[in-house]
């Protein structure tokens, strides 16, 4: 029966690895045919978008897996009825119970398998009673007394779900009765059900899906986009808002999750799949699949708007979200990329001021009298040149911070001459250059942050110059505060 486990593991491991985000995933052409997509107009491929494949990985993750054929307990095989779902649970088990939502949906998705749950052999009676009313299991639980089972599968961990048929021509001797295993599924990482139900439906595996399904299930075909949006902040939109304790509060979570407010992301369920701004939050629900297709670049102002992101328009923000931008980079890159971005290092190419000359301090003063108190020398700002002695105040590299450049973008130079040394860190150095809106001012062609919102854009704006390096004790509030207007 050892022989048996490796194929299992190899079974139970492809959809672990399917499920991974942000792997670089080697798809090989499975033995499948490829549902054609969705039969809609497609929108060209953005020009600035580096060549790739879509959905490249849909041949391995709708490809079918060799059956494995064990020997379990007679009494057990004897509850096989046709194709049958075995969910392989501890009742105390953290992930199984958190699973169960997942896990009862799927069996209301798949009514055509016979669903049972398999406890653990240690499992007492009251347990199982408790767990089926706590949970509202709506199938059949029994236990794996002889632990047989779990044997048989190689199962060591809970939960795991297997799809089993009655092996063909099988006879019960000595207690035990063969089985096919025809599938192994990992749920301890929520999402996969859309994948776990295409696969149940390989004559038309695009109309199992139904509604959010998460990036999860978007990824076990589309690896490649998958993987360039595992680098990019939208896969990690929550977890900015999570490490800052605000993931529960209503005036942030909408923006920085998936579908909420059309029914995807519920309040704070942390673990979501629906967490971040996945492939839905552009694609709509189940993506194109359904046969209803969003325009993907229609949605990004809804979240960009004026308050949360500088100067948006999609032309500006398209060359960022590349879909294909991992295939350029070798697996180091790759690798450092998603460390940078784990760890809050990475740019922030959006947040950048639209570029053109700067005007100058001086040229501000005649319509905002009440704003120049920054030129009264009453906010440290338009000190900051002061603060520079000797050589380092013909230093570029010291410069930088501590004064206004002359223009905003465009080919940079770092000598001296860039900067408007006598001006120290001025208007334009927070608001973006003023020529147009001196011109003819309007609060479109100046980033104006009164109504910013402070996490989404002012700190990003203020956090170039106060690093970690210059401003070790940053603290948003109180760095406001300080130099209010
Ligand atoms: C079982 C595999 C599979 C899954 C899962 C899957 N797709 Fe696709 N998708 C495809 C295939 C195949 C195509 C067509 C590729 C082609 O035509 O070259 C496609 C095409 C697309 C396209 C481009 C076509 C268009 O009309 O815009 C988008 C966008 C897309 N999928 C989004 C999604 C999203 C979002 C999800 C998750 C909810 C998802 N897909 C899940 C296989 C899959
Ligand atoms: C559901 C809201 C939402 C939608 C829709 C949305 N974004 Fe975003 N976007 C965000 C949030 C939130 C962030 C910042 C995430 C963070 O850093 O935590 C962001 C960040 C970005 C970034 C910076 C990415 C990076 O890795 O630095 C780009 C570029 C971007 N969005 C472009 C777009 C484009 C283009 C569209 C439309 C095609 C779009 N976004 C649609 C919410 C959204
Ligand atoms: C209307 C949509 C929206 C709402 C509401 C929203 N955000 Fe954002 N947030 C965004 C977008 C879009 C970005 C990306 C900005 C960019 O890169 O241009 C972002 C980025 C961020 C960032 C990353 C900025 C950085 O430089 O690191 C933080 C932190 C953040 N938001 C926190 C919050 C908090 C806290 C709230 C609630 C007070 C909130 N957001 C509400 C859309 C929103
Ligand atoms: C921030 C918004 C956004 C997110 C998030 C996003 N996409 Fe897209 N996607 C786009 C835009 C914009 C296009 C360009 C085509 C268009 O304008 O519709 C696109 C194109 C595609 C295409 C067609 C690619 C081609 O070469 O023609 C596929 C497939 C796709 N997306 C799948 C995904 C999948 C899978 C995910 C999640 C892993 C995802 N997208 C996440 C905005 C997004
Ligand atoms: C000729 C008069 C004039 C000059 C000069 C001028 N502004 Fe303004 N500015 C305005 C007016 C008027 C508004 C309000 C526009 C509105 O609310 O519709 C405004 C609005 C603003 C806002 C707020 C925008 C918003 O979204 O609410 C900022 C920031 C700003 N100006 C900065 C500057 C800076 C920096 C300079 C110098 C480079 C400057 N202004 C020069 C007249 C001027
Ligand atoms: C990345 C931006 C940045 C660069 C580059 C930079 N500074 Fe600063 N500097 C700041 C900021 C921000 C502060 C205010 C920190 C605070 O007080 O919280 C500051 C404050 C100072 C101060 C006063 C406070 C103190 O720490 O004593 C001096 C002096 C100073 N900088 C000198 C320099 C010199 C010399 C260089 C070049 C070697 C330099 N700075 C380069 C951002 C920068
Ligand atoms: C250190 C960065 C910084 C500098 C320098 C700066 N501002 Fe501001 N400005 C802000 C921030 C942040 C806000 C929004 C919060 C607030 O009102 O304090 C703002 C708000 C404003 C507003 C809109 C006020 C409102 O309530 O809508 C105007 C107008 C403005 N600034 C003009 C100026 C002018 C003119 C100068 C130069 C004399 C200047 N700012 C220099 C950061 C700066
Ligand atoms: C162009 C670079 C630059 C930008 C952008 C910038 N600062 Fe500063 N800031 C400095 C420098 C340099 C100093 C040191 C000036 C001095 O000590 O005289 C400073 C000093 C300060 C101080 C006083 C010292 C302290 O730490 O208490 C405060 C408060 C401050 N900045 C807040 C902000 C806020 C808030 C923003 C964003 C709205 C911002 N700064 C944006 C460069 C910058």
């Amino acid at each position: 029966m050892t022989r048996l486990w490796p194929r299992l593991t190899a079974l139970l491991a492809l959809l672990l690895v399917l499920a991974l985000p942000a792997l670089r995933a080697t798809a090989g052409p499975g033995d499948v045919a490829v549902p054609s997509g969705p039969d809609l107009p497609r929108q060209p491929r953005p020009d600035s978008w580096s060549a790739g494949t879509i959905a490249a990985g849909t041949a391995q993750a709708l490809g079918p897996i060799e059956p494995a054929m064990v020997l379990v307990p007679a009494e057990l095989g004897a509850e096989l009825q046709g194709r049958t779902a075995l969910f392989y649970f501890a009742p105390a088990c953290p992930h199984c119970q958190h699973a169960m939502p997942e896990i009862n949906a799927l069996s209301a998705r798949l009514p055509d398998l016979t669903w049972i749950g398999v406890a653990t052999s240690s499992t007492v009676d009251a347990e199982l009673a408790a767990f089926k009313t706590e949970y509202a299991v709506p199938f059949d639980l029994i236990v794996d007394r002889t632990g047989g089972f779990a044997r048989a599968v190689g199962a060591r961990s809970t939960p795991a779900l297997f799809i089993a048929t009655p092996h063909e021509g099988a006879k019960p001797a000595g207690g035990l009765v063969e089985i096919d295993l025809v599938e192994g599924y990992s749920p301890y990482r929520r999402g996969l059900a859309g994948l776990v139900a295409m696969r149940q439906s390989p004559d038309d595996p695009f109309s199992a899906l139904q509604g959010f399904e998460s990036a999860t299930t978007c990824m076990a075909c589309h690896t490649e986009e998958a993987t360039s949006w595992g680098i990019s902040h939208h896969a990690l939109a929550y977890r900015t808002l999570y490490l800052r304790e605000r993931a529960e509060d209503l005036e942030c979570v909408g923006c920085h999750v998936t579908g909420m407010e059309a029914g995807g992301f519920q309040l704070s369920d942390h673990s979501s799949p629906l967490a971040d701004v996945g492939c839905e939050s552009c694609h709509g629900p189940s993506g194109p699949h359904d046969g209803v297709r969003t325009e993907a670049t229609a949605t990004c102002a809804g979240c960009h708007d004026a308050d949360h992101s500088i100067a948006f328009t999609v032309a500006k923000g398209l060359p960022h979200i590349d879909h294909f931008s991992a295939n350029t980079l070798s697996d180091t890159e790759l690798r450092e990329r998603l460390q940078a971005v784990a760890n809050g290092e990475a740019g922030r190419p959006l947040l950048a001021f639209p570029e053109g000359p700067t005007v100058g301090a001086q040229a501000c003063k005649s319509c905002h009298k009440p704003q120049h108190t920054w030129a009264a020398k009453r906010d440290p700002h338009s000190r900051a040149m002061d603060r520079l002695e000797g050589a380092d105040a013909e230093n570029p590299s010291c410069v930088v911070c501590h004064a206004t450049p002359v223009a905003i973008g465009g080919p940079t130079s770092q000598d001296l001459a860039s900067f408007r040394t006598s001006e120290g860190v001025s208007c334009e150095a927070c608001h973006g250059p003023g020529g147009a809106h001196v011109a003819a001012p309007t609060a479109d062609n100046i980033v104006g942050l009164g109504e910013s919102c402070p996490e989404c854009v002012i700190e990003a704006v203020c956090t170039s110059c106060h690093t970690p390096t210059w401003d070790p004790t940053w603290e948003l509030k109180a760095r406001l505060d300080a130099v209010e207007h």
